[in-house]
């Protein structure tokens, strides 16, 4: 799996505005936005980005588009819902994949997560939506075709000065401003012998690969449930997908993606972009351990190879 990284545009330059683990550090779902358009020359700049990172590490090419509001016209957003979650946005991110396309899911959330981090840089305020959102609306304005999916989308705009209380009881709810402690995500694989979840990583021997698990760490999540865990085996950093039990299968019944895939492909996209600032080489490859996940909840996704 070899592609330029998002770090760089086609020409080999820089795109994004500012460090990727600044971004990082700075990205917060915002929920309340101030009603002020994104200015043309912004919109322009995203939608550059989104023609120049369309496809992700597993080579599914993601179609796109920004729907704003402009100064004269707010029509554009009309129907547009998100049941009173959000509150002000003036864009979305819009975007679908093939429903067939192996990896579509973790291909979405790496691309879209990267335009996150973009828009970050421009200082707008940004939030994933993968359920609160009127779902048939966008199919429709975003002439959904019969063998693709749309399965979230991003809500932006400039964060309003105060949150609202309903923005604030989301977060509380959601946990929003917590992370699980490092030792239940990152672990080490000295032997064979060894199970894979049962020794935890120490930052000592993780060196500098350090920042870049913290950068995951704060990575969004699905209602914020973190379901990736990573088990260091030598140079090779095996990503998996911890499940919570019930999750998927109760947002299907709603007619939700697998929104936990989604966040897997967001956890590759906080991992390259960091090991890149960091001058850390490497590539992802799927190379499963010979070792078996503990329980059925647990699946292998990829590896990062270092070097
Ligand atoms: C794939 C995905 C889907 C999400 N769907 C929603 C949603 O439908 N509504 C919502 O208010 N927040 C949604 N969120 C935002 C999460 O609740 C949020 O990322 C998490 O609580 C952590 O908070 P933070 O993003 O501020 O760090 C989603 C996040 C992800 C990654």
């Amino acid at each position: 799996m070899s592609r330029s990284s998002p770090w760089e545009d086609r020409a080999g330059e820089a795109c994004l505005v500012d460090a990727p683990s600044k971004l990082i550090q700075q990205r917060y779902s915002c929920r309340t936005y101030a009603n002020t358009p994104i200015p043309e020359t912004i919109r322009e700049q995203l939608r550059d980005f989104i023609a120049a990172h369309e496809t992700g590490p597993f080579g599914t090419r993601v179609r796109m588009a920004l729907i704003a509001a402009t100064q004269e016209d707010h029509q554009a957003l009309k129907g547009l819902g998100t049941y009173g979650f959000i509150s002000g946005a003036t864009g979305f991110l819009v975007g679908a994949v093939p429903e067939a396309a192996d990896a579509n899911l973790e291909d979405f959330g790496y691309v879209l997560e990267t335009f996150v981090l973009f828009a970050t840089g421009l200082e707008l305020g940004t939030v994933w939506l993968g359920g609160t959102f009127t779902k048939s609306r966008f199919a429709d304005v975003f002439d959904l075709a019969e063998d693709e999916m749309l399965p979230a989308v991003i809500a932006t705009g400039y964060p309003a000065d105060n949150r609202r209380g309903l923005d604030v009881l989301i977060r509380r709810q959601a946990k929003s401003d917590k992370r699980l402690p490092w030792e239940q995500l990152f672990f080490d694989l000295p032997s064979k012998a060894a199970g894979l979840f049962e020794r935890s990583l120490t930052r000592a021997a993780a060196g500098l690969y350090a920042q870049v698990l913290d950068m995951v760490r704060r990575a969004p999540s699905a209602s914020n449930k973190q379901p990736w865990r990573i088990v260091r085996q030598g140079d090779r950093w095996h990503l998996y997908l911890q499940r919570t039990w019930g999750y998927a299968a109760r947002n299907a019944l709603v007619g939700v993606a697998d929104m936990q895939r989604i966040d897997m492909g967001i956890a590759m996209c906080h991992f390259e972009l960091t090991a890149a600032e960091l001058g850390l080489a490497g590539h992802w490859e799927r190379s499963e351990p010979e070792l078996d996940p503990p329980d059925a909840l647990t699946a292998y996704v990829v590896s990062w190879v270092a070097g």
